[in-house]
């Protein structure tokens, strides 16, 4: 039975629908339009306007509805149909939809989105069935390579960094990218010149210090339960079909990272965050400052699991800083209270084991993809 709409009955796969004699009982697919309707208005009016009125009309179109319908209470999710049809553009589906997205064509949304996913079922309902939905934000280098600057800075020693859900480990590659911070007029780069990628962060307020080259990473590691392999071009594919058609700077800076990892493919430890860190941490070389890092992850993570990772760094026997670009409140060594509206991330470090005292520093206030940056903490750079 279907549970994501409060177990309503009516929201179940189309073969619940019954023949009683010749009267057909059709399912009540309400909850789940309703469902469309309320998620479109508070997740996409604002920047995808065109998957908002898809939402807002979803009870225009009975057979997308029962397709929806049809997948587990998982897969029901409006960002994972988005992304299924996505994928399919994306690999070169030849449909009027790519010119409605990419502004070509004033045809309305709705219609146009239902024709393309039911042209398309079976590919749509394999993708729907197999797939969820995954990001890895480039752009949340402009913030990681502050926090590896501020770790390389404070140990003065060659760092080994675990990055715990590192998804497809684009940001493992933060020293071949190019980051471009502005204040007003002026601007100041870490990074090579010549790097094929170049991040921009607006730094809003404080001064960290930014040197011209990235932090020394002697080794480094990442640990995702699901890594994306981008080597791999579908899976590469669905990571930017992930991302929302009209945000062409984050396609850009994926497709750029994309192409880096393939070149420079990073590893990751595909394991749970408890079993990942112990293995990470059991490899990490000796002589380097340890520092692991999470971005946008700590929430996924059921509160055993943060509290087992953390007693697994605590008891490592080494000094390790964990550095965090998280939702507010989400890390409760930061002692912030959680602030669910706010999509700004709390920038903080954890500095822990090595049998010295625990301490905790919020450093600052983040888009959460990295397009600005707050410092608070000058004194720490
Ligand atoms: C929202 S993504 C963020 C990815 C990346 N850190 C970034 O900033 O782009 C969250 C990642 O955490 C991973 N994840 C969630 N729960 C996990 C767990 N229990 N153990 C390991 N990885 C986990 C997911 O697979 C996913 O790749």
């Amino acid at each position: 039975m279907n549970t994501r709409f409060g177990g309503v009955s009516g929201t179940g796969p189309p073969s619940q629908s019954a023949s009683i004699g010749y009267l057909r009982v059709v399912p009540d697919f309400g909850d789940l339009i309703d469902f469309y309707r309320s998620y479109g208005a508070s997740s996409f009016a604002d920047d995808e306007p065109a998957y908002a009125e898809v939402c807002e009309n979803l009870g225009d179109h009975p057979e997308l509805v029962e397709l929806i319908a049809g997948h587990d209470p998982d897969a029901q999710q409006p960002n994972l149909l988005f992304a299924a049809v996505h994928y399919l553009l994306l690999g070169g589906l030849d449909h009027p939809l790519r010119h409605v997205y990419d502004g070509t064509s004033s045809l309305p949304v709705a219609p146009v989105f239902a024709d393309a996913v039911l042209t398309n079922r079976s590919a749509i309902d394999e993708l729907m069935q197999n797939e969820r939905t995954q990001t890895n934000e480039v752009g949340r280098s402009a913030v990681v390579a502050l926090m590896l600057n501020d770790a390389y800075q404070r140990s003065q020693e060659p760092l080994s960094w675990i990055d715990l859900g590192a998804s497809g480990g684009l940001n493992l590659n933060i020293d071949r990218f190019r980051i471009e911070y502005t204040t007003g007029e002026r601007s100041i780069a870490t990074g090579p010149a010549n790097a094929a990628l170049t991040l921009r962060c607006e730094l809003r307020n404080g001064a960290p210090t930014i040197p011209s080259t990235h932090a020394d990473i002697a080794w480094r590691v990442g640990v995702d339960r699901s890594p994306v392999q981008v080597a791999d071009p579908s899976q590469a594919r669905w990571l930017q079909a992930c991302l929302w058609p009209s945000q062409p700077e984050r396609h850009a800076r994926m497709a750029a990272a994309i192409t880096i990892a393939q070149a420079h493919p990073q590893r990751i430890i595909g394991a749970d965050a408890v079993d990942g860190v112990a293995q990470a941490l059991a490899e990490a070389p000796a002589d380097t400052a340890l520092v692991i890092t999470t971005t946008w992850v700590w929430c996924y993570l059921p509160e055993a699991t943060q509290k087992a990772v953390l007693k697994l760094v605590r008891e490592s026997g080494r000094r390790v800083r964990w550095y965090s670009l998280e939702g507010r409140g989400v890390v409760a060594e930061l002692g912030q209270p959680i602030e669910r509206e706010v999509i700004d991330s709390l920038v903080g470090r954890v500095e822990m084991g090595g049998g010295m005292p625990e301490v905790s520093t919020v450093l600052g206030l983040s888009h959460p993809h990295g397009a600005w940056l707050d410092w608070y903490a000058p004194e720490t750079l």
